[in-house]
């Protein structure tokens, strides 16, 4: 259905242009508006709330249900109109409580309710229901028909995530509709006609869409339900905060609710720079983890093979003595500390300065071998995800993202499908995004070859199609000589090869287009802020080397490593050749994480001392001498920046479990038995340090990110100091609440052009009334304190001015050199040698996944997925990858998107049911894996589903 347009077809006014302001006429008093906002939005914002079930501000308008009609007036006299779908015109008169309206209104309720089932008392949607709430406020109160009602079988499965309850759905379309023109994943749709319409998934096709809990969030009954929430909580039970999802680095705002300290939900909340009210599946459900069993409850120390469980003191006794011990025999080089992208700004910048400047070791690392080199991720100029939405060009050099970072994955789509901007990716395999666009698919390790030859500057290299290069030579026109349209969406396509092919072309595209922006597409929770902090070999907090930063933090921390430190991949094989000894695991599990098994197994078997700060017991963490329970998100407070540079504030719902403590408690209490006490009491008094003393953090005071109208965050390095406050409100939480709590939120709302209800459109319950909006931005979560927008400090241990981000000019300029790195020598070609391509799946085999049984359920065993030409000259349905590391047996997928000579495999989902996973072939010196093929008879024992 085309979009309506503003028209003068009312006989008002002849249309005005959009951004242009109007004035019409509501319930008698004038009102002003965009032109070509829709009347629903409109008298919404004005404090008039118009009753709806099929609008929704982030869809298009259907103009299904009828639930919003109003009166507006015409050439021929007033008529009923659906506000949803008529945009507002200069001097139009609208009324929206006369008789006829009421009349309409009771039809519509009377004859929705015809077959509903009133099961409110059971329905999980009761006390946060539309229906029920708007049945009451606008319905006729009783009904004429007596008849029996409609009966299905309920509930239906449609995935494993998900419950329809037919007989509840009012054919709002709502699901429907998102899956089709949000998601792009058509995958449940409306079937049968008449009185037996019904909402259904398609035979043979599961409703799959890891964005399936939107569906659920936005359908306005009972209908669609999470298998996860079914029965466990009502509105009146539970509480909910604010917060920032970390199950991946876009950090989607959410709501995060539980009901007798138990984390029962969350729920996606309109944040216009962000998430704009979605979540993928994972995010959403995956948080549950924090309720399981399996979570750690008290310190374990290892006495003899055992772990037994010890209190606080003991453990932090023994952990630090082993560390003195060790650091006084082997000096402070023979200790690393891995991992980091677990925990908050402030727990990383604590663990930063315990590793720097109190054990005296550079070895430190957030990212396991599967990033990008810190320098370049921090030194190219940063693009918000809006930005590269409404890029001319956006080149994705990354891989999955739908897989990786599904919501900015939706966000990228949106874009490509509504011509706003092109899209090229270049991978060693197709991706769905890619496919909207031009995928230019290319063997394992050759991206700087096709970045060449994308740029004009090389021959097209073997295996690349000529005509999907040409075809994204078109794509790239808008680019402009200097790349000023262009944003590069920058991430680690494989596991399975080395970063500095990627790297390598993304320096390439940096040096030829000077004007292009970087969006980084590394995947782990708060990896970017754990950057930003300084957990990385070479770096500082706030975006600055070593040696650059040295002078001010050395006076500051009172000690630095003398020179720069080695990453993951480096600590592990120096553990492994005796060249190291002990390894801190902060939220790190190489046994179960890193690409190459082989190496995690050879370091961590050999590691004298290994103390692991985790909230559940992971392979890795059963190995050390101490395990510390600490707390997860949604259990503590505190700040995470998300892969634009976007601050924002986590807040604790629900109490840890045990006696599990906060990361950077756990270093202050070291830190004071290691004879150098941190100075640090509280989340306030850290958060002034870092933004004291971090360059790209200068300007972000400590209350900055309290105050409602930054609820979205801030990114950093700011661009003006004083901050410059957005003109918006902070998202709206509950659009289809009872008009009362709207009013209270649209009073004084700024118009914003571009949208038919800019702002807002997440679906929060209103909680039977009980808690408003105002309660639920509440940034009750931090311990940060009062205060106002900073002004840049000076004096000694405080940057030079020629370090504070935005003190003084007007863009942000990067504190980190670019690193030089070359495109690596790869192995010719050889008949019968494959090159390995790992991708990464949403549900995989990590700890988050795993303790949710639902989420579980979804986990795909891997399969070798070849281009049919390959496949058929093996002619196997089951083969053995054997690297020179080792051999996995996975079944064989035919898929075109498959570059010829590549294997491409899922790296971090089970892959022959017996405990192999791709990380058994992976081998990180090589630039690239080559793997070799050989057919094997007998039943696919990878094909198990672990359901
Ligand atoms: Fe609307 Fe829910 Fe029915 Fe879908 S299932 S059409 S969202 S009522
Ligand atoms: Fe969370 Fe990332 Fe999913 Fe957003 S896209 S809901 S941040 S996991
Ligand atoms: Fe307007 Fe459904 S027709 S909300």
């Amino acid at each position: 259905m085309a979009d309506p347009v503003v028209t003068s077809h009312h006989g008002i006014a002849p249309a005005a242009e959009p951004g242009q302001t109007v004035t019409f006429t509501l319930d008698g008093r004038e009102v002003q508006a965009e032109a070509g906002e829709f009347l629903i939005a409109a008298a919404e914002r004005a404090g008039t709330f118009i009753p709806r079930f099929c609008y929704h501000p982030r869809m298009k308008p259907v103009g299904m249900c009828r639930m919003c009609l109003v009166e507006v007036s015409g050439p021929r006299g007033p008529s009923l109109q659906p506000a949803c779908f008529v945009p507002v015109a200069e001097g139009m008169e609208v009324v929206t409580t006369s008789d006829r309206v009421k009349k309409a209104q009771d039809g519509v309720l009377e004859f929705l309710l015809v077959n509903h089932p009133l099961d409110c008392p059971v329905c999980d949607k009761g006390g946060e229901c539309p229906l029920q709430d708007q049945a009451l406020s606008y319905g006729p109160g009783e009904s004429r028909f007596v008849e029996e009602k409609r009966h299905w079988a309920k509930p239906t499965p449609i995935s494993a995530l998900v419950l329809l309850d037919r007989e509840r759905c009012i054919q709002c379309g709502r699901c429907v509709r998102f899956a089709a023109e949000v998601a792009g994943e058509a995958e449940i749709d409306f079937l049968g006609r008449g009185d037996r319409v019904e909402v259904a998934i398609f035979e043979r096709q599961p409703f799959d869409s890891v964005f399936s809990g939107n569906t659920v969030q936005i359908c306005p009954v009972g209908a669609l339900t999470a298998t996860p929430y079914r029965f466990v909580a009502r509105p009146w039970d539970v509480e909910q905060v604010e917060s920032t999802c970390t199950t991946c680095a876009l950090g989607c705002r959410v709501a995060v609710q539980s009901s007798a300290d138990r984390l029962t939900r969350l729920l996606g909340v309109d944040s216009e720079p962000l998430n704009q009210s979605w979540l993928c599946d994972k995010g959403r459900f995956a948080s549950l983890a924090v309720n399981a069993e399996q979570r750690l409850r008290e310190p374990l120390v290892r006495r003899g093979d055992e772990l037994v469980p010890v209190g606080w003191a003991e453990a932090l006794d023994e952990a630090a003595r082993r560390l003195r011990e060790l650091r006084d025999r082997r000096g402070p080089e023979a200790i690393g500390v891995l991992g980091g992208a677990r925990l908050a700004n402030e727990d990383a910048y604590v663990w930063a300065r315990l590793a720097k400047a109190v054990l005296g070791t550079d070895s430190v690392d957030c990212q396991l071998a599967d990033g990008l080199p810190p320098e370049l991720v921090l030194g190219l100029p940063r693009a918000t995800v809006a930005e590269a939405c409404d890029a001319p060009v956006v080149l994705v050099l990354a891989g999955d993202l739908r897989q990786e970072l599904p919501v900015l994955h939706l966000r990228l789509r949106q874009a490509v499908d509504e011509g706003r901007t092109r899209l090229v990716q270049v991978a060693p395999y197709a991706t769905p995004l890619g496919r909207l666009g031009t995928n230019l698919v290319h063997r394992p390790g050759e991206a700087p070859a096709v970045v060449a030859a994308l740029l004009g500057e090389g021959p097209v290299p073997e295996g690349v199609d000529p005509d999907a290069l040409a075809q994204a030579r078109e794509q790239l026109a808008g680019a402009g000589e200097a790349g000023e349209g262009v944003v590069v969406v920058l991430g680690r396509p494989s596991l399975a090869e080395g970063p500095e092919a990627t790297a390598a072309a993304a320096l390439a595209l940096a040096r030829r287009w000077p004007e292009a922006r970087f969006l980084p597409a590394l995947r782990r929770g708060n990896v970017h802020g754990a950057l930003d902090m300084g957990l990385a070999p070479g770096l500082l907090p706030g975006r600055v080397t070593l040696e650059a930063g040295r002078g001010w933090f050395e006076a500051a921390w009172g000690g630095l490593p003398a020179r720069p430190g080695r990453d993951a991949a480096g600590m592990l094989r120096a553990l492994a050749e005796g060249e190291m000894a002990g390894l801190v695991l902060l939220g790190a599990d190489p046994l179960g994480d890193l690409p190459d098994r082989q190496l995690a197994e050879a370091a961590l078997g050999r590691a004298e001392l290994l103390i692991a700060l985790d909230g559940v017991l992971t392979p890795s963490a059963a190995r050390a001498q101490v395990v510390l329970p600490v707390a997860v998100h949604h259990e503590r407070a505190g700040t995470v920046t998300n892969l634009e540079g976007r601050v924002s504030r986590v807040a604790p719902k629900v109490t840890p479990p045990g006696q599990s403590w906060p990361d950077w408690m756990v270093a202050v209490a070291l830190a004071e038995r290691l004879g150098s006490p941190l100075p640090y009491q509280n989340l306030s008094e850290i958060w002034e340090e870092v933004e004291r003393l971090a360059p790209a953090y200068r300007g972000l005071g400590g209350a900055v990110l309290a105050r409602p109208e930054l609820a979205d965050g801030v990114v950093v390095p700011l661009r003006a100091v004083p901050l410059e406050l957005p003109t918006r409100r902070p998202a709206r939480l509950d659009p289809m609440a009872t008009p009362g709590i709207l009013q209270v939120e649209q009073q004084g709302a700024p118009l914003v052009a571009g949208r038919a209800v800019p702002l807002g459109g997440g679906e929060l319950p209103s909680l039977g009334g009980r808690a408003a909006p105002a309660a639920l931005g509440a940034r009750e979560a931090g311990a940060l304190g009062e205060g106002t927008l900073s002004e840049p400090a000076s004096g000694d241990g405080e940057p030079p001015a020629t370090h504070r981000a935005g003190a003084d000019q007007g863009t942000a300029q990067p504190g980190v050199p670019l690193p030089a790195i070359k495109a690596p020598a790869l192995p010719a070609p050889s008949p019968g040698r494959f090159r390995l391509a790992a991708s990464r799946a949403l549900y995989d085999e990590g700890v988050a996944v795993d303790l949710v049984p639902e989420l579980a359920a979804l986990v795909r065993p891997a399969a070798a997925r070849l281009h049919p030409e390959d496949l058929a000259v093996l002619g196997a349905t089951r083969v053995r990858v054997r690297s020179g590391n080792g051999s996995v047996v996975l079944g064989t997928e035919a898929d075109p998107g498959v570059a010829r000579g590549t294997v491409l495999v899922a790296a971090n989902v089970p892959a022959d049911g017996q405990g192999g996973r791709v990380a058994d072939l992976v081998d990180l010196r090589s630039p690239v894996t080559e793997v070799t093929l050989e057919a094997v008879a007998g039943e696919d024992s990878s094909r198990e589903d672990r359901s």
